[in-house]
């Protein structure tokens, strides 16, 4: 069987990354979570001061940028890969709100998102891949041979974020994550470079409709047929 590339991108919280672990383990491929990338970028600009709710000094990180090295390191107990950011595991602080909360001006940086894609596309060279974010089958990887596009209505992402949230004792408020989930919708869709849109060629989700397991099933079916 050949080995192929599957792009997930789709909103916040849509479930893309459980999906995407679990399609990896069950093909043997690599999973990569370019989402880990620009929350690590974004918490290198917060412990930098470089942005906060007030202000952010753009140029300064992009002068900034060769200093930041990303790596994922894959940890055989969690059984997926974990976000090192010059060299530290930073892959707890990354998940906070407060990081939702700058992310995607970041994210709208086209130095930012250059030097991010060059690494992303470099990690799929060798196929095997499944990688999930808002751009990876319109420029990461556009010739992808299965690409799945994931939406949900924001309600229901938000309840998935607060109780994922919550689970891990963040103190976080249902509305203040609602709030976060429909600003980054609209700076994600609205940005100049690379906004986030469904590929012509890819499959859309709803997953207010399905469950997991549905999901998992339907794209295990159609990654067979390309493969
Ligand atoms: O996937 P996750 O919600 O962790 O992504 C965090 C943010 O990173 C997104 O809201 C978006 O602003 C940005 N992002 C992006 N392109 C990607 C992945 C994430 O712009 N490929």
């Amino acid at each position: 069987m050949k080995k192929i590339t599957i792009a997930i991108d789709g909103f916040s919280s849509t479930g893309k990354s459980t999906l995407a672990k679990q399609l990896a383990k069950e093909l043997g491929y690599v999973y990569v979570d370019t989402g880990a990338m620009y929350r690590a970028v974004t918490l290198f600009a917060m412990q930098q001061g470089l942005i906060s709710n007030d202000h952010f000094d753009k140029q300064q990180l992009i002068s900034a940028l060769p200093q930041i090295t990303l790596q994922f390191q894959f940890n055989p107990e969690l059984g997926f890969a974990e976000m090192y950011l010059n060299g530290l595991n930073v892959e707890a602080e990354i998940r906070t709100l407060e990081v939702s909360q700058q992310v995607s001006r970041i994210a709208e940086v086209s130095e930012v998102r250059a030097k991010l894609v060059e690494q992303q596309q470099k990690m799929g060279e060798d196929k095997g891949i499944v990688m999930d974010g808002r751009d990876i089958g319109t420029v990461v990887f556009p010739n992808a041979e299965l690409k799945i596009f994931m939406t949900a209505s924001p309600e229901t992402r938000a309840q998935r974020r607060y109780d994922e949230l919550t689970a891990k004792g963040q103190q976080v408020t249902y509305d203040a994550i609602l709030q976060n989930v429909m600003e980054r919708d609209r700076i994600d869709t609205g940005r100049e470079d690379s906004p986030l849109v469904k590929a012509n060629d890819a499959y859309e989700i709803d997953n207010s409709n399905l469950n997991r397991e549905e999901q998992f099933q339907l794209v295990l079916k159609l990654a067979a047929e390309k493969r």
